[in-house]
């Protein structure tokens, strides 16, 4: 089989395409990514079943060439960060909806199969009491520029399978963690925080609450509805992982052998999501899906020490990154 993975060079695609060359050795990879300051040619495995392209997803000509040799694609590509959305909307309404309507309408031309990943955010957030999750009949209600060019592809997609016939499946996952993050997300961040004598930073009082899966989970649960997915169906991807921020923070601190208070608060996130919560059931019982990494102390403990064994990886984006916080005085 042969699958092109967008946005295969960021965390969530480089850990799919290392768990494919593992796993599947049938499977030939092409990863086209535009390289953008998330992405990281070094995150890739070095195989010969691997072949990484650079280029856009927003280019028609580059896309074109690309699905109508594949039999699959896995389209991870996006701007992914919602601190950065807030503060320059443009990049993700390029590439989250114009590149994935570019991504539509080659696999559309070719009738090759998509699989389009996005995420929990498009359902906007809950209450802390809520007894509810988001199950895949939740309306949409995205919150920010980043849930709201998610949401806009998924559309996106719906609307191609229902009017043209494309052979397409969705899934919405959870926070993602593991190797290989950028050190601007949330657990990446203060893992080299604390590596580089600085204190954590909790955006407000911390109380926020996500759900946290690790990325191998979230993988596996993609190639299962890949291999055994109705088309046309949405599935969620969660792991029952619901942790708020301050207890994620004091748990790497502990881990990391700091007192468990040594963090600061820092001026919360503009239109900050409360909560999300993600009920995997249709994932769980049509695909027999299971998460493995049940223990989210453990998957933290793993993360910690790969973070600690592999600073060359993360040291040359660390100073960039914390020079864009300190302008948004985060
Ligand atoms: P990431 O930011 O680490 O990686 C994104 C990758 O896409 C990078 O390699 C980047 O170079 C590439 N890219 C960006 N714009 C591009 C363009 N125009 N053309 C080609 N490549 C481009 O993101 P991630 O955390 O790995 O997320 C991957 C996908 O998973 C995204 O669609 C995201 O919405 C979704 N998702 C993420 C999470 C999470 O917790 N990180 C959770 C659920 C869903
Ligand atoms: P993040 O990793 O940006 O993911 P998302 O916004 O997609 O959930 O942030 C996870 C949570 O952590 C979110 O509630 C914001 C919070 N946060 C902090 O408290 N401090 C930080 O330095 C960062 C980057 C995030």
């Amino acid at each position: 089989m042969k699958v092109l993975v967008t946005g295969g060079a960021g965390f969530i695609g480089a850990n799919f395409v290392r768990r494919t060359i593992a796993t599947r050795p049938d499977t030939d990879v092409t990863v086209l990514d535009a390289l953008t300051y998330a992405g990281n040619a070094a995150s890739l495995p070095s195989d010969e079943r691997v072949t990484l392209v650079k280029g856009d997803i927003a280019d028609a000509d580059t896309v074109d060439e690309l699905v109508r040799t594949t039999d699959v694609v896995v389209h991870f590509a996006a701007e992914s960060h919602n601190d950065n959305s807030l503060h320059d909307p443009w990049p993700f309404v390029q590439t989250n909806v114009i590149g994935t309507y570019t991504i539509l309408e080659a696999c559309r031309r070719h009738g090759v199969r998509l699989h389009h990943i996005s995420t929990d955010e498009v359902y906007g957030d809950l209450e802390l009491d809520d007894p509810a999750k988001f199950t895949p009949a939740t309306p949409y209600n995205p919150s920010s520029p980043y849930s709201s060019t998610k949401a806009s592809s998924d559309l996106l997609v719906r609307a191609w399978v229902r009017s043209f016939g494309l052979e397409a499946t969705i899934s919405n996952c959870s926070n993602n963690y593991g190797p290989f993050q950028h050190v601007e997300k949330f657990i990446p961040r203060q893992i080299t925080n604390i590596i580089d004598g600085v204190r954590p930073k909790l955006y407000g009082a911390g109380l926020n609450v996500r759900d946290w899966i690790h990325v191998d989970d979230h993988n596996d649960a993609v190639w299962s509805i890949i291999d055994g997915g109705r088309i046309g169906e949405t599935y969620l991807i969660g792991a029952d992982g619901e942790v708020d921020n301050k207890t994620v923070v004091e748990t790497i601190l502990a881990e990391m052998g700091f007192e468990p208070d040594a963090y600061d608060h820092v001026s919360d996130r503009p239109g900050h999501d409360l909560r999300y919560a993600i009920d995997a059931s249709r994932t769980r019982d049509e695909l027999g899906w299971e998460p493995t990494y049940i223990d989210f102390a453990s998957g933290l403990r793993a993360t910690i020490a790969w973070y600690r064994d592999n600073e060359p990886w993360w040291r040359a984006q660390k100073h960039a990154t914390e020079l864009k916080y300190e302008q948004l005085g985060r």
